[in-house]
């Protein structure tokens, strides 16, 4: 398994025999999770795992012994670890891009040995230097030694950018914000929508006002029309306090940072190269929280904050890179994603955080596994052989109990859930004499025990149900789930998340044998929206090129347009 060649064409997974017995076993396959807990007493124990300050518990999955057995011999005949330490190697897994793939090496801590050197470059170096001079800049940021043009400190650090330049550090912001304590907060900008731009900005004061443009390329067309729209309110709003034409680029070097693997057209913005962090093409954008991306973290939180974020990363890099894989919990649960959408056919996969400071959790990992997943064809160009990439959606826990469960709990579908929640509470609130955390984890354990073991038409009448609406009480259970605890939600904790879902991520791409590393699917409607330009502005030769439903919508709009 753990051989150092990645397989040159990917291994296509429906032709495997554990594939084969995969099938066989599915349609065999008998008992209830009823059943199987109740004739194995020691199904949680043999399907639980720690991975760093994770618990986790798969046995409330649609799985057996055998099952999981088979899934890991899937993993070894479609390659999946080879790939895996052939990513880690720095060999250049994102095919379409000819880059490597390297997040990982992000979050390595100093000194580590050996160094990693790839394409002739001492990655680690390259790294930590970057980190040193994000973390010089947020202490002065912080400390009060960089202030604005006026003089003033900082109280405002405002992130423009877009995806895995917004994503990331929105998420981690809102997740740790108990700890922002230099009295910064962050504020994020990512819509072309002007509403985000006048929104975010309304109560701002230009003088304690910092702005990161963050993006991967510089070319992005909602961050760099944002950029440009901030820039301009921050000039205004400054010459409306006395400060002259003459000191304009002063007020631009004070108030604007760039984060981006393009420093040349950071420059050509107009942002000094003296506040720009770079990064490199082997990170993804959606990989990119733990980079450069991170430095609005950084400063509202902390470098020392920042820094533990990245070595809960490392600690479940490690435990990916070397736990048996019986054990190892991201080869797990990739693996039990591919049991669940391609032999027992859910579409949709729930993440439902029970800590309300990780509401934006869901909306991060969207991204980032439908951008690496959502794809057709596999790294040699030729089209995939089973379905690839599910949605997934989610809504922090008990909000989402309130709302959509009733479809998880009753409708016709199977969603695949996870659970994910934290022993401490983040605020110790009683209500009288109870500890309301309480009362919020006792939700948690309910739903997955709801989920699974559901509610007989016996177990109805008992209560004293009758008639038709026995069956409307009834729960069939058999609604797989996993759950997730760690001791506490922390920079720790949180990066250990993260990098367990990256990791997910890739093990299903690597089965599928897709590159879980392009976009090449966000490329059409970005072009798509820039030829329709004219065309929205009135040009009319440009307006009939276009097919009759594009222009009757644009006709809509430019007769509704006052
Ligand atoms: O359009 C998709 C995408 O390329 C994402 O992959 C990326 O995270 C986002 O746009 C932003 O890109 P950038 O950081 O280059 O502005």
């Amino acid at each position: 398994m753990t051989e150092n060649t990645a397989p040159a064409s990917p291994v296509d997974p429906t032709t495997t025999d554990a594939w084969r017995a995969l099938e066989q076993h599915d349609a065999e396959l008998y008992g209830s999770l009823r059943e199987w807990f109740e004739s194995d007493p020691e199904r949680t124990r043999k399907h639980s795992h720690s991975a760093g300050d994770l618990f986790v518990d798969l046995s409330k999955n649609l799985v057996t012994d055998e099952t999981v057995g088979l899934l890991l011999r899937l993993a070894e005949e479609t390659g999946v670890l080879q790939r895996r330490d052939a990513m880690v190697r720095g060999e250049h897994i994102n095919t379409t891009e000819d880059r490597a793939v390297l997040h990982t090496a992000l979050r390595r801590p100093a000194g580590a040995s050996p160094a990693l050197e790839v394409d002739g470059q001492n990655i680690d170096e390259d790294v930590h230097s970057t980190l040193d001079r994000i973390a010089e800049f947020a202490r002065a940021v912080r400390s009060g030694e960089w202030t604005g043009v006026t003089g003033k400190r900082i109280e405002t650090v405002v992130n423009i950018g877009i995806g895995g330049s917004d994503l990331g550090p929105v998420m981690v912001y809102e997740a740790l914000r108990p700890l922002a304590d230099a009295g910064i907060s962050a504020r994020f900008i990512s819509n072309i929508d002007p509403t985000d731009v006048a929104q975010t900005t309304e109560d701002l004061d230009p003088e304690t006002t910092l702005v990161i443009v963050a993006s991967k390329t510089f070319t992005t067309l909602e961050t760099i029309t944002n950029a440009r729209l901030v820039r301009t309110w921050l000039l205004d709003g400054l010459a409306a306090k006395g400060v002259g034409e003459d000191r304009r680029d002063d007020a631009v070097a004070k108030h604007f940072a760039a984060v981006s693997t393009a420093l040349d057209k950071v420059e050509e913005f107009g942002i000094d190269p003296k506040n720009a962090f770079g990064f490199w093409d082997w990170v993804g954008g959606r990989y990119s929280v733990d980079s450069a991306i991170g430095t609005s973290l950084a400063i509202a939180l902390g470098p020392e904050v920042f820094a533990e974020l990245l070595a809960g990363f490392h600690t479940m890099d490690e435990h990916f890179l070397t736990a048996a894989p019986e054990e190892n919990v991201p080869l797990l649960m990739g693996m039990l994603n591919i049991w669940n959408v391609n032999f027992l056919e859910a579409e949709t996969h729930a993440v439902l955080p029970y800590s309300q400071l990780l509401h934006r959790f869901p909306a991060y990992l969207q991204q980032l596994t439908m951008e690496s997943n959502g794809k057709s064809v596999r790294w040699d160009g030729t089209a995939v052989t089973c379905e690839t990439g599910e949605i997934f959606w989610g809504e922090p826990g008990t909000n989402g109990q309130h709302a959509f469960y009733q479809l998880i709990h009753q409708g016709t579908r199977i969603i695949p859930a996870d659970f994910i929640a934290f022993a401490e509470p983040n605020h110790p609130l009683k209500d009288g004499e109870t500890d309301v955390h309480e009362l919020f984890l006792a939700n948690f354990f309910a739903q997955t025990k709801a989920l699974a073991f559901g509610r007989t038409a016996e177990e109805v009448e008992a209560g004293g149900t009758e008639g038709a609406l026995v069956p409307a009480r009834m729960f069939s259970g058999d609604r797989p789930t996993t759950s997730i605890m760690a001791p506490k939600l922390t920079p720790s904790t949180l990066g250990q998340l993260i990098a367990l879902y990256e990791h997910i991520t890739f093990v299903q791409g690597a089965v599928w044998g897709i590159n879980s590393f392009d976009q090449w699917g966000v490329e059409l409607g970005k072009q798509l929206a820039k030829d329709l330009a004219p065309a929205v502005s009135g040009d009319q030769a440009a307006m009939e090129a276009e097919d009759q439903s594009t222009r009757a919508l644009i006709e809509f709009y430019r007769g509704s347009r006052r």
